[in-house]
């Protein structure tokens, strides 16, 4: 029987999504986006153009195209709701609830929840409605500090104290932002991913990737939404030991085990972000969703048919024993615009040399009579897959320098010298 299928959001992460969902032959695809994206629209039956926050628009097109299930790639939509709409509507969905949603859209509520329950690894917080009362707190404070605006900000709102900002600089941002700012200990140590599906109860880990959100090489500049990602062959990090990722795996089954408790219950893909520090890992961020670029890891291993997991997700029976993915090494290269995250150069046209075999995911890329041009986000990501970390990042390194335009990637994401950096880092720590 064909099962149609709903993907929401058009960016690199869900053409990952949809290549998974379109290696199962009895699909039938559908997406929702707000500029056709040539990956994803060549994988489809048919696009909505959308807004992918407009819920009336894309539960009309659910209902008109007779969708089966919905897989809900950022989380714009997941805080309008449009789970909540879809269920209601009778077409059951691979997402959290717009309630549920909140362990990322709204951070004080993610750290008073871990807090209540006495999950572990929440850092020391604390919540202010107004600027003033944040600026006398950090004044009295001795240690450096991490600012947060309390709702999302495509991973570019926070400032860390000693690394991004001063003192003075921190209450400046303060004052920028006016109210609703969490205050947190800065975390030192190395930081990990780890993404699980849960059906509400029973989680199944995909294997550890480490992102890297600066823009530059060296981890230097400005925070971007993810510039490249690496994972490896055992599924783990070199940095990261079978204790810590157990640990990180704990946290994350309290907090889906909290929502359920509060009946608020969690279903989806629960994006862990951790730091892990001397004392093992702490809690940065949940995210409701597959990670960006991350998705384009794990799903690039994914041997378990994915339409599979989102049926058992939705009635409850997932199982770790039946998902599998692949043992090999990724390395994922994002390619963006010269001047991305600050001022990109939009509408510049790129052009693609042989990439084979690396996996090309496009991303905020526009097609126009064959050429191809950026837009003012992420362009487009090569993944790399190896038998070592080496292998797959020649692999993703040799495509993504192959691309011709004006537009850049990082060179140095899955290299042995960033990754002998973070090993040597956690030995110091430890
Ligand atoms: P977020 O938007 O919460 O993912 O934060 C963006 C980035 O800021 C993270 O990936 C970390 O690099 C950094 N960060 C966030 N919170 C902390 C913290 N408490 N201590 C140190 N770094 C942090
Ligand atoms: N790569 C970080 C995120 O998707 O939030």
């Amino acid at each position: 029987m064909t099962m149609k299928i709903l993907v929401v959001g058009g960016g690199g992460r869900e053409h990952a999504i949809t290549r998974a969902l379109s290696r199962n032959t009895e699909t039938e695809l559908y997406a929702v986006m707000a500029r056709a994206n040539p990956g994803i629209s060549e994988l489809c039956r048919e696009l909505l153009l959308e807004k992918e926050t407009r819920i009336d628009a894309i539960s009309a097109f659910a209902l008109k195209k007779s969708i089966d299930y919905a897989i809900i790639g950022p989380e714009a939509p997941l805080e309008a709701g449009v789970v909540d709409r879809l269920e209601a509507e009778g077409v059951p969905c691979m997402g959290p609830t717009r309630a549920a949603a909140r362990l990322e859209t709204d951070k004080a509520f993610c750290r008073e929840m871990m807090e209540r329950h006495g999950i572990a690894g929440c850092p020391r917080y604390r919540v202010f409605r107004t600027a003033d009362e944040a600026v006398r707190f950090l004044e009295g404070h001795a240690g450096d500090l991490a600012v947060k605006p309390i709702g999302l900000t495509g991973g570019k709102g926070v400032r860390i104290m000693g690394e991004h900002v001063d003192r003075r600089g921190a209450v400046d941002y303060i004052r920028s932002l006016g109210s609703d700012i969490v205050l947190e200990e800065r975390l030192i140590g190395e930081e990990f991913t780890l993404q699980a599906f849960t059906d509400g109860t029973h989680l199944v880990p995909m294997p550890l990737v480490q992102d890297h959100k600066r823009a530059y090489e060296g981890d230097e500049g400005p925070n971007t939404g993810g510039m490249g990602s690496y994972s490896m062959p055992d599924h783990g990090l070199p940095f990261i030991t079978e204790n810590d990722q157990r640990s990180a795996l704990g946290i994350m089954q309290s907090a889906v085990a909290a929502m359920n408790e509060a009946g608020t219950p969690y279903r989806g893909i629960l994006y862990g972000q951790f730091m892990n520090t001397r004392d093992g890992p702490m809690v940065i961020e949940f995210n409701a969703r597959f990670g960006d670029p991350e998705a384009m890891n794990v799903l690039s291993l994914l041997e378990t048919d994915l339409v599979g997991i989102i049926e058992r997700s939705i009635d409850g029976t997932l199982s770790r024993s039946r998902v599998r993915f692949a043992e090999k090494a990724t390395v994922c290269k994002y390619i963006v615009p010269e001047g991305y995250p600050d001022s990109p150069v939009a509408g510049q046209p790129i052009s693609l040399g042989p990439y084979d075999p690396a996996l090309l995911y496009y991303a905020n890329v526009e097609e126009r009579e064959g050429i191809l041009s950026t837009q003012s986000s992420r362009t487009i990501a090569f993944v790399g897959l190896g038998r070592t970390l080496s292998e797959a990042e020649e692999i993703a390194e040799l495509a993504a320098s192959g691309v011709k335009g004006r537009v850049r990637h990082r060179r140095d994401i899955g290299s042995a010298t960033l990754l002998k950096k973070r090993i040597d880092h956690m030995k110091e720590l430890r």
